[in-house]
């Protein structure tokens, strides 16, 4: 089977979203986008090109250097794509291109010219119109071409922000898969994790899982931290022996069709967690766990991360690792240097996804959004509790989507349980 295939949204959807776009335009005015552009790595090496999500959004077009033109005029709409002409030598050297010919057929758009004419067509299209929807800041040439022709500029991201918040069916499909694979290549890490391999071997492992399913890309650096690596949030050098008594926190999540998943699990290196490491775990699952119950429509992330707060500050009262009235630690903060990041955030074309979450993430939930849930503790060498917590860091990750039951959890078929990890581990 040809996996592109796999990563294909319905063609109408991208058409419906256009049309979104225009009715919420207001009369005699433009839109435009751009998608990213190659990104040297060294030298005349690239990174592997990824289209900017908002432009994917709209176009389903995945090739660098294009750009999208939508029109309102006296009510009537026009859709306008940008891309590289065809070049034989081009493409001899550096891959097929759709080209300017079949563009405007294959995108479902009105018409398609080539880039290197963009300046020119839309000093051409725009001319009278009043304002232009386009996001400053982004190209310093995109800025310049439309502050050129408009001083009435719109940023469009506000409006586009809240349409991706709300996935529709097709792209639940899509980060469904994006999740179980993501569980696939945590299952694989668990079973291939011992003491004296090196952190990356298992973020190889993780890549191994990922492609055999027709994800090219990690929806974002794997972080394979074991030790008080894991006290790093975004650790991902990656480089570590990982060693024997040690938990190895694994954050990593597929890339499918663009659409992310986003997982962690923390698991003991030598395959059994020790007490003091059950119990801290046993602590951010049950946090964890609590937190599933309460995402639901019309909760929020921050009442939700109150209760966790709560949870974690009990534990840590208990384990001894916090010290005083829970009430006041709570009111202090006190958490705040082993818990020091959110509950969770929007997921889907971006892992950390667009959409406004309100004031500290207060935002009701609703029906088609999804977000991640996602509590930690994090125990440095230098902090001042018990020996047998020190160098700990532990995430627990898992992605819900909000439904009219309350929520469904797409990466449930990634084991957490202690009693599970370890029988994975053992086999
Ligand atoms: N992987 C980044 C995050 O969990 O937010
Ligand atoms: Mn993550
Ligand atoms: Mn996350």
């Amino acid at each position: 089977m040809d996996l592109a295939y796999l990563a294909q949204l319905p063609e109408a959807e991208f058409v419906e979203r256009r049309h979104r776009v225009l009715e919420q335009m207001q009369d005699n005015s433009a839109f435009i986008i751009f998608t990213e552009t190659e990104k040297r790595r060294n030298n005349d090496c690239d990174y592997l090109f990824r289209p900017d999500s908002y432009f994917w959004y709209l176009t389903g077009f995945a090739e660098p250097k294009a750009a999208l033109l939508l029109i309102k005029r006296a009510g009537q709409i026009e859709s306008v794509i940008f891309v590289r002409a065809k070049d034989p030598l081009m493409e001899i050297w550096n891959g097929r291109r759709l080209g300017v010919e079949c563009a405007a057929g294959q995108l479902h758009v009105d018409q398609a010219y080539d880039i290197e004419e963009l300046a020119t067509i839309f000093a051409e299209k725009t001319q009278n119109l009043t304002a232009c929807y386009y996001a400053q800041g982004w190209q310093a040439w995109g800025d310049e071409l439309v502050g050129g022709v408009f001083s009435d500029v719109i940023d469009w991201r506000p409006m586009l922000a809240e349409m991706r918040l709300i996935k529709s069916t097709a792209e639940i499909a899509l980060i469904q898969q994006a999740c179980h694979i993501s569980a696939l290549a945590h299952i694989r890490a668990m079973k291939q994790t011992r003491p004296n391999r090196y952190e990356m071997e298992i973020e190889g492992e993780i890549q191994h899982e990922f492609t055999r399913f027709g994800s090219r890309f990690p929806s974002y650096n794997s972080i394979v931290a074991s030790g008080d690596n894991a006290c790093i949030l975004h650790y991902n050098e990656n480089s570590a022996v990982m060693k024997d008594g040690d938990l190895l926190l694994i954050d990593a999540g597929a890339e499918f069709a663009y659409y992310a998943g986003d997982i962690t699990r923390t698991i003991p290196v030598n395959g059994k967690f020790s007490e003091p490491q059950k119990a801290l775990y046993e602590l951010v699952l049950t946090a964890q766990k609590e937190a599933i119950q309460l995402l639901v429509p019309g909760n929020s992330i921050k009442k939700t991360n109150d209760r966790v707060i709560e949870v974690l500050t009990e534990g840590l009262v208990r384990l001894g690792i916090l010290h005083g009235n829970v009430e006041t630690l709570i009111q202090e903060k006190a958490y705040r240097q082993f818990y020091m990041h959110g509950l969770g955030h929007w997921l889907g074309l971006d892992v950390h996804d667009v959409g406004d979450y309100s004031q500290e993430r207060s935002r009701p939930l609703e029906i088609g959004m999804v977000i991640t849930v996602e509590p930690g503790l994090y125990i440095s060498r230098d902090a001042d509790v018990p020996e047998e917590y020190k160098g700990i860091g532990i995430r627990i990750e898992d992605n819900l989507l909000i439904t009219e039951y309350g929520n469904k959890n797409l990466t449930s078929g990634c084991p957490k349980e202690i009693a599970d990890i370890e029988a994975i581990m053992a086999s």
